[in-house]
């Protein structure tokens, strides 16, 4: 399913320059990754992150907001620093920026759906249709990874048709898109196109033969939920905490200042009986609450749609805590693991090192990266 909010930007690459970066500005850092083709394979050639916060007189680990020129500021800083070559980039858009509503139409011929997504999208977004970039894609249906068209519709009772079919319809407010491409302008990278996280992290972490799986991207300030089903975006959703609460909630509780309070989060080990007990319920207060919160949805969605969701896939630098994957198997009845956006590429030998380790805050920037060797 190829989202292309993008193609309203896209360029034209030369066809030499064959290095391509993607980019994923989150609240609390930037993620560059920069892969390129060898025989039809990805193969990186540079990555790094940067965070945001020292741009603007705070600590790293903490969600900010800042101007585009600090932001271009700090991507410049980062692709010095990483040896980024590409000039091609795919930026990411965060979820927090896009407005997502899956609908039913009562359709599936695509002319017509052309004309009623726009209309039908209107009730689901609270602000003008004209401040909103709008784009949508047709959810395939049971058993068809591409569907849609040739579906036989069903019929009722009386044998009326019944020929439904699931939109997903995303919005971005014209002002991120706007502030997009001013931190393009100020950096020397060209912006082939923008995607939304979400799409960008399930190419990196998943293919249409995948089992059903929620992915858990533990952000700075937020975590994102995405429900997916070989591949295809069920369902979506947006938890108000992240790993920086974990660090305020150290801070508070221990009253050391933030950058001790985020250096303690990421030494300790929360599945060990060595470590500050003191530390670990303050890191639990915050995961139950997310854990909580995710097995929720997941249930939901199991018993709305009479599924089973294969797998929790953990993701994000909230990821990285340290014996984060014993404590999540205890509060999901389902599988966990921490996904590994790097499998699906390979490195020279300088770079080896990296695919040892999961890796799981550089899903999105793979998947934008990916999703520039695909299309050129
Ligand atoms: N080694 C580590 N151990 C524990 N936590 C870590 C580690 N490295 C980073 N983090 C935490 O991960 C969080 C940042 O995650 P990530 O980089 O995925 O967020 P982001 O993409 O900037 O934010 P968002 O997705 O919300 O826009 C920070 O709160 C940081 O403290
Ligand atoms: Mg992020």
């Amino acid at each position: 399913m190829a989202f292309s909010i993008s193609n309203i930007y896209k360029n034209l690459f030369p066809p030499k320059d064959q290095s391509f970066l993607g980019v994923d500005i989150g609240a609390s850092s930037i993620k560059v990754v920069q892969l390129t083709r060898r025989h039809s394979r990805a193969v990186l050639e540079t990555y790094g992150e940067i965070a945001l916060g020292p741009y603007d007189g705070k600590e790293m680990g903490k969600a900010m907001n800042l101007s585009s020129d600090k932001i271009a500021e700090a991507l410049t800083d980062l692709c010095r620093e990483s040896s980024v070559t590409a000039k091609q980039s795919a930026v990411a858009i965060p979820f927090l920026a896009s407005l997502v509503s899956l609908i039913e139409m009562p359709t599936s011929d695509p002319k017509q759906l052309a004309q009623m997504v726009p209309i039908e999208a209107r009730k689901y977004i609270p602000v003008p249709i004209s401040e909103v970039l709008l784009d949508w894609s047709i959810v395939p249906k049971e058993g068809k990874l591409y569907p849609t068209y040739a579906d036989e519709p069903k019929q009722d009772q009386r044998g009326n048709k019944i020929d439904k079919t699931d939109v997903m319809v995303v919005a971005i407010h014209n002002d991120t898109v706007t502030k997009y491409q001013e931190i393009g302008a100020k950096t020397s990278l060209i912006t082939a196109f923008y995607e939304i996280e979400m799409f960008s992290t399930i190419r990196a972490l998943l293919d249409q033969n995948s089992k059903s799986v929620m992915i858990v991207d533990i952000g700075a300030g937020t975590t994102k939920l995405y429900v997916v089903e070989r591949g295809v975006i069920r369902n979506t959703h947006l938890i108000n905490r992240g790993s920086q609460d974990i660090t305020l909630a150290i801070s508070n509780a221990l009253s050391v200042p933030f950058a001790d309070a985020e250096k303690m989060k990421r030494d300790t080990d929360i599945s060990s009986s060595q470590s500050d007990r003191n530390v670990i319920g303050m890191v639990a207060l915050t995961l139950d609450y997310i854990f909580a919160e995710a097995n929720q949805v997941l249930l939901s969605y199991e018993k709305k749609y009479g599924k089973t969701v294969d797998q929790v896939m953990l993701i994000g630098g909230g990821a990285l805590l340290k014996g984060i994957l014993p404590t999540a198997k205890k509060s999901f009845q389902t599988d966990v693991a921490i996904g590994e956006p790097f499998s699906k590429v390979e490195a020279p030998a300088f770079l080896q090192d990296v695919l040892k380790s999961a890796n799981p805050e550089f899903s999105v920037a793979v998947g934008a990266a990916l999703r520039m060797l695909q299309e050129t």
